[in-house]
């Protein structure tokens, strides 16, 4: 576990470089909202989704190099997801990542623009480095569909809608995939396409990216709910009061944590086809599992 660690922040480091490429200069002017858009983007994240472009390429043999503005588009829409999910109006959270949320450093219409830009940056990127056309229509479907209403957005939406009083699993379980897997497969899948993978190789990311997604909303829920004084300094409180429905408190914790543990067996076992190769992404999604934060 050490290892993958280590792996992750030293490809982290080099996703943060490109990161400062892309995105416009503090000074450049409106200076306000860029830095705002800086701010959120530089704040201390996992990088997990585009790390997951990138080792999803590596597997099927791909650069890094070619993935590298695809990996960086993902990080933006992820992180405009989160200054939005952040805001008064959605989970109403102070902290993230132990930092005061955007709309509380900079205030609420610039974290909303914040996140609008970053949205529009994500595929002003992919249209501008992705080089193979092909490619980069491939990539901007795959993105566009994940991040909106039928992807993240609409499990936005579901989770802050009154939850049925019938079939709350799969209800649950399908606003988690929307809200949460959908960008994770995504990401999976766009290192395949940008590697030009073979079918086959893309349907195992595919399945990997949607397991591991799974699991991956689930384990943070647990995160939050056991953060009260805890590793985790954001407003679980918060986040408790609205209207809203997670596994710990369908399941409890303990059998989340089965659930999880289940839909991580599955991720793990979907690589089975890329032999060594995949070791990364294997220990990608135990990390998933054993996280603090
Ligand atoms: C948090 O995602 C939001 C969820 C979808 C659960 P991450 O835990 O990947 O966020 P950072 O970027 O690493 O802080
Ligand atoms: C939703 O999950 C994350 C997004 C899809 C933006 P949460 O609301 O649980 O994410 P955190 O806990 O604030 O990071
Ligand atoms: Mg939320
Ligand atoms: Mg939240
Ligand atoms: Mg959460």
């Amino acid at each position: 576990m050490t290892d993958i660690r280590e792996y992750l922040r030293e490809v982290g480091k080099r996703i943060e470089k490109s990161l400062q490429r892309y995105l416009p200069a503090q000074t450049e002017f409106p200076e306000k909202i860029h830095e705002a858009m800086r701010y959120s983007v530089f704040a201390g994240g996992k990088r997990l989704r585009p790390f997951l472009v990138l080792e999803s390429c590596r597997v099927c043999g791909g650069s890094e190099g070619s993935a590298m503005p695809v990996a960086c588009a993902f990080e933006l829409v992820h992180t405009y997801s989160l200054i939005h999910d952040d805001l008064p109006a959605m989970d109403n959270d102070d902290f993230r990542r132990g930092l005061p949320t955007s709309h509380r450093k900079f205030g609420e219409a610039t974290a909303i623009l914040a996140g609008d830009a970053l949205l529009a940056l994500a595929f002003n990127l992919l249209a501008r480095e992705v080089r193979e056309p092909e490619i980069a229509q491939r990539v901007i479907l795959e993105l566009s569909a994940a991040a909106g209403s039928r992807g993240m957005v609409g499990g936005q939406a579901l989770d802050i809608s009154e939850p049925p009083q019938k079939e709350k699993e799969e209800y649950l379980r399908c606003v988690h995939e929307m809200k949460t897997a959908s960008l994770i497969t995504a990401a999976t899948r766009c290192g395949a396409i940008v590697a030009e993978a073979s079918p086959e190789d893309f349907q195992a990311l595919s399945l990997y990216g949607r397991n591991l997604g799974l699991a991956f909303q689930i384990t943070d829920d647990i995160l939050d709910a056991g953060s009260r004084g805890e590793a985790l300094d954001k407003n679980a409180a918060n986040n408790q009061a609205l209207p809203g429905l997670t596994y710990p408190a369908l399941y409890g914790v303990k059998e989340s944590r089965r659930i999880a543990t289940e839909l991580i067996e599955k991720a793990v076992s979907a690589l089975g086809k890329f032999g060594q190769e995949a070791e990364q992404l294997r220990q990608i999604a135990e990390f998933v599992l054993a996280r603090e934060s």
